[in-house]
C-alpha cells in the first residue's frame, strides 16, 4: 500500500468502527469528526492531512505539558488518524463559564495580553485597534486567578494559538468538571 492510501484506509476502518458500534457523533470541525467512545472518551477521526496533524499537535502537546487545561490525549493511532481524548461536554453558558473557573470569558483576552508576549503581537495587530482591548487593574488581579495561571502556562510553553482560546466554544468540561480547551491543535 502508499504511503497516501495507508491514512485513507485507517479513517475507513476508524468511520467503520465508529458506525459498527453506534457511536454518538459529538461534533465536527473543518479536519475531524468526533464520536462518544465511552461516557468519558471521546474519538477524534482526522478527516484529511489537516486533521492528522491536529490530532498530532494535540497529543504533542498533552505529553509535552500536561496542562490541567486541555483535554488529556489517551491514545493515538500510528499515523494519528485517530486520537482518544478526555471527553468533555459544551460548556452551557458565559455565567457557567465564570462560575466554574472564577473568570469572565471576555477577561480572557486582556489577561493573555497583559502575560503572554506571543499574543500582544497578535492582539496588538489584530484585535487591539477593532475590539478596544480595555486593560484594567482587575485584569492584572486576574493573573492570581489558578485557571488565568494555567492558561498562561500553556499558552508560554506551547506555540498554541491565542486567538482561538478566547471563545467559549473552544472549551468544554470535563468529567470531573475541569473547564478545558477541546481543539488545541492549531
Ligand atoms: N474531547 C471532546 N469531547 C467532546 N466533544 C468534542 C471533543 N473534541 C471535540 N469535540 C466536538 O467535536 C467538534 C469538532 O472537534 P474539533 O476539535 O473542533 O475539530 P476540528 O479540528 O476539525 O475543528 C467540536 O466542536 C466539539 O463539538
Ligand atoms: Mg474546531
Amino acid at each position: 500500500m502508499t504511503s497516501i492510501g495507508k491514512p485513507f484506509q485507517q479513517r475507513k476502518r476508524a468511520l467503520q468502527y465508529a458506525e459498527e458500534n453506534g457511536l454518538l457523533k459529538l461534533g465536527e470541525g473543518s479536519s475531524r469528526r468526533v464520536f462518544m467512545l465511552t461516557p468519558k472518551l471521546a474519538l477524534k477521526i482526522a478527516m484529511d492531512d489537516d486533521g492528522r496533524s491536529q490530532n498530532k499537535k494535540e497529543d504533542v502537546v498533552y505529553n509535552k505539558t500536561h496542562s490541567p487545561v486541555i483535554t488529556k490525549v489517551f491514545k493515538n493511532s500510528d499515523d494519528y488518524t485517530w486520537i482518544v481524548s478526555e471527553l468533555v461536554r459544551p460548556v452551557k453558558s458565559d455565567n457557567e463559564f465564570y462560575d466554574l473557573t472564577g473568570i469572565n470569558i471576555n477577561d480572557i483576552r486582556c489577561v493573555l495580553f497583559i502575560a503572554t508576549p506571543q499574543s500582544k503581537d497578535v492582539y496588538a495587530s489584530s484585535y487591539n485597534a477593532s475590539m478596544k482591548l480595555k486593560i484594567k487593574q482587575s485584569h492584572y488581579d486576574l493573573l492570581e486567578n489558578d485557571f488565568v495561571k494555567d492558561l498562561i502556562d500553556l499558552v508560554k510553553k506551547t506555540k498554541i494559538a491565542v486567538y482561538d482560546i478566547d471563545r467559549i466554544q473552544q472549551y468544554g468540561v470535563t468529567t470531573d468538571q475541569r473547564v478545558v480547551l477541546l481543539d488545541f491543535g492549531i
